[in-house]
């Protein structure tokens, strides 16, 4: 059973967010639990009313739930998809737009060990999880479904664990400008890496490979041994294949998003929320 997502990137976005001064109307792609919406409604009394767009129903009720606890209902609405974001917002302009998006960089499927049978990844990742085979699948549909609800001032934040060619630098940096409309083509483009002084987050494609297997693994354990291997050498080879560096972790950021104060974090909270995180993952497993 799927819960609804809430990792150590949750934590981390949450605190970064509160580093931005966010006002208007505002729009958050795969908002899960709604956390990052009840944090900018608490600390921005200018920003007039926000939508969460989550796909996964039971997220939806969950948010529904922590929305009316935080007493945030009056100005957070969830809905099911862009459609119902665009008929809510009748034709005002979003002010910002954000995302966690799926980000998991991994081929659709790879050999297994057994002759004949591919192993799925993208349905072993989960949508909370899979990326495309250069993790920007989500996050190119998320901008094509925002690009026109944007205002020409608005800003557009990104904060994942983007694919890159060379160290540190993003593939997304390049790709998604080109899915910006006309209107927007002027934005400028930024990316900041996590300001946190550990690589936990910044994989070579080998170090990728090995966690990924190692992350669904864990979520899936009746894989066997060899199928583990070969999702391990799979994502491996895709890597190679694809000319990809590594996975580096970071925000993006197009047009213009003001921020109250630079993002910091604590090097010991990071360590805090990464034990909190494993342990949660243990008794996900001990259930
Ligand atoms: C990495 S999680 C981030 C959740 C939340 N924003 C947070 O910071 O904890 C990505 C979320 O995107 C949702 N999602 C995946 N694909 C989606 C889509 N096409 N439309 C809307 N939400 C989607 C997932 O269900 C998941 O809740």
């Amino acid at each position: 059973m799927q819960r609804v997502y809430a990792g150590i990137d949750t934590y981390l976005l949450n605190t970064a967010l509160q580093a931005y001064t966010i006002s208007g109307l505002v729009a958050e792609m795969g908002s899960g639990s709604a956390v990052q919406l009840i944090t900018l409604a608490n600390l921005n009394s200018d920003m007039r009313e926000a939508f969460g767009i989550e796909i996964d129903a039971r997220a939806r009720n969950v948010s529904k739930f922590n929305l009316a606890l935080n007493r945030c209902e009056d100005r957070v609405t969830v809905l099911g998809g862009s459609a119902a974001l665009n008929n809510c917002l009748h034709g005002r302009p979003l002010d910002f737009a954000f995302s966690n998006p799926p980000f998991f960089v991994a081929p659709e499927s790879v050999p297994s060990a057994r002759r004949g049978k591919a192993i799925n990844l993208a349905l072993l990742c989960e949508t909370s999880g899979y990326g495309g085979p250069d993790g920007l699948a989500v996050t190119r549909e998320f901008v094509q479904d925002l690009a026109p609800l944007l205002s020409t001032h608005a800003g557009l934040l990104f904060y994942s664990q983007f694919a890159c060619a060379r160290q540190d630098t993003p593939l997304a940096l390049v790709e998604l400008p080109r899915v910006l409309p006309a209107k927007l083509s002027a934005w400028s483009a930024r990316f900041e890496k996590f300001p946190v002084h550990t690589n936990l987050f910044d994989f070579s494609a080998e170090d990728w490979s090995r966690s990924l297997a190692l992350m669904i693994s864990t979520r899936h354990p009746r894989l066997s041994t060899p199928e583990v291997a070969a999702i391990e050498s799979g994502v491996r080879d895709h890597f190679m294949r694809k000319e990809l560096a590594g996975i580096t972790s970071g925000f993006l950021e197009f047009g213009s998003v003001p921020r109250r104060s630079s993002i910091e974090i604590d090097d010991r909270d990071f360590v805090r929320m990464d034990e909190l995180i494993s342990n949660e993952l243990a008794c996900e497993n001990a259930a």
